[in-house]
């Protein structure tokens, strides 16, 4: 957040309509990341692509075909690069036939080409997957501070803590356990020998410390696991709209990985995707997640970009919005009420600019095109002040970047499970 708030924040921070909650303050994750991770990139989520010739050509890809330039710059190795014992003397260790030159040198190789490395854990005793191996995979339980410790030493940037093993089985003080143990991962982090910052995903930290989150970790998972299916997508809406945190600066509230242009085929044909939502769908997706300010982390075969994937992926207007951290992100507003079934189906979301305008994404969540609408004069308490039924607005389509003006309203007729996404600003 700005040190000099605009007047539109001002105004709105006045009114009490803007409550930035305190952040975890270890200096990374100050705008929401981007990138790529293993997780599901190489067919049905649960076998991971990930060994370390395949995190490079990941990276390479990334290089290659202009997002790391649009700013993906993070590679995160979610649960497949661990060995299933750790060593003798009690420290975590990567899969060797996996990662034969070892994380480190990994990390080196990243940190070279201007990009950066994640790793996954688990406050438990075992990770949630073996990663496509037989046995089980040892999680941090007992090892916070070493694991810290070692990840540090590797050059680790970024440090993804699920919630699995035994501590799943949770006993009936579960919700003080959950928040103990994500609070002395924290600081296990943050206290390292080594003193390096790292970026920390606590997955399950909001169902223990729900509004303190932010203090505690760089992100947190916001709902369910994503995959790629649009039942699964409004799951996800439906927990954000009910339960969401609002992110900030340093703190993120993740949507999960994005699925845009298909996870791949449940056969790993190289070179294909077999798309599990349509184009429309994916479309949605990302422009939910972006104005919510959700970190955009890539799980596709970004080797094999599709059309939908460059368009959305490479949307540098939605991407510098998405990365303006001068206002807090967007969020659900309520429905439009000419439309049937108006919160469920025909949905405003709403981010205030730091200029004065406004970011508006129609979601038409049912089952056939509709005209959805946001009216100024009803939803004055959630635009920037002055908007009401005689403003005057210039429209800018982020997605066809087309313009047009409006004046007190803005409609659009919206396809069966797509946005509308316009900046307005007021002429
Ligand atoms: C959980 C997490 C996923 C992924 C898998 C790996 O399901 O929520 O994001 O990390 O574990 O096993």
């Amino acid at each position: 957040m700005s040190a000099t708030p605009s007047l539109a924040m001002a105004a709105l921070l006045a009114a009490g309509m803007l409550q930035p909650a305190a952040a975890l303050d270890n200096g990374v994750g100050l705008t929401p990341p981007l990138g790529w991770s293993s997780w599901c990139d190489d067919g049905r989520c649960g076998r991971d692509y990930c060994t370390e010739n395949e995190t490079k050509a990941a990276a390479e890809a990334l290089l290659a075909n202009g997002l790391a330039g649009l700013g993906y710059r993070w590679l995160l190795l979610d649960d497949c690069w661990a060995a299933e014992a750790r060593t003798a003397a009690g420290q975590l260790a990567w899969d060797p036939a996996r990662f034969p030159a070892g994380i480190p040198a990994l990390a080196a190789w990243l940190h070279a080409r201007g990009l950066k490395l994640g790793v996954y854990t688990s406050a438990g005793n075992a990770t949630c997957s073996n990663g496509g191996r037989g046995g089980v995979v040892p999680g941090s339980e007992g090892h916070y501070q070493r694991d810290a410790d070692t990840f540090a030493a590797w050059a680790v940037d970024y440090v993804k803590v699920d919630w699995c093993g035994d501590v799943k089985n949770m006993p009936a003080d579960g919700v003080a356990v959950g928040a103990r143990d994500y609070k002395n991962f924290s600081e296990a982090l943050t206290h390292t020998g080594a003193g390096r910052a790292m970026y920390f995903e606590a997955v399950a930290a909001v169902l223990f410390l729900r509004s303190s989150v932010p203090q505690y970790a760089n992100a947190w998972r916001a709902a369910v696991d994503h995959h790629d299916e649009w039942s699964n997508l409004m799951d996800i809406i439906r927990t954000v709209q009910l339960l969401g945190i609002p992110g900030s600066p340093g703190a993120w509230s993740y949507m999960d990985v994005l699925m845009t242009g298909g996870q791949g085929c449940p056969d790993g044909a190289p070179g294909s995707h077999c798309p599990g939502m349509t184009d429309t769908e994916y479309v949605s997706e990302f422009n939910l997640w972006a104005i919510m300010q959700s970190p955009l982390i890539v799980a596709t075969d970004v080797r094999n970009m599709t059309g939908v994937m460059n368009d959305l992926l490479k949307n540098q207007r939605i991407l510098a919005l998405h990365q303006d951290t001068r206002t807090p992100p967007g969020r659900f507003i309520g429905g439009d009420s000419k439309c049937i079934f108006g919160e469920l189906t025909c949905q405003q979301w709403v981010r205030v600019l730091a200029d004065g305008g406004v970011w508006v994404v129609l979601f038409n969540a049912g089952a056939t095109s509709a005209r959805l609408g946001i009216d100024f004069a009803q939803r004055a308490a959630s635009l920037p002040p002055g908007f009401n039924a005689s403003t005057r607005v210039a429209v800018s389509d982020l997605l066809s970047s087309a313009t047009t003006t409006a004046i007190g309203q803005w409609e659009a007729t919206v396809l069966s499970h797509g946005v509308s996404s316009v900046v307005l600003t007021p002429m």
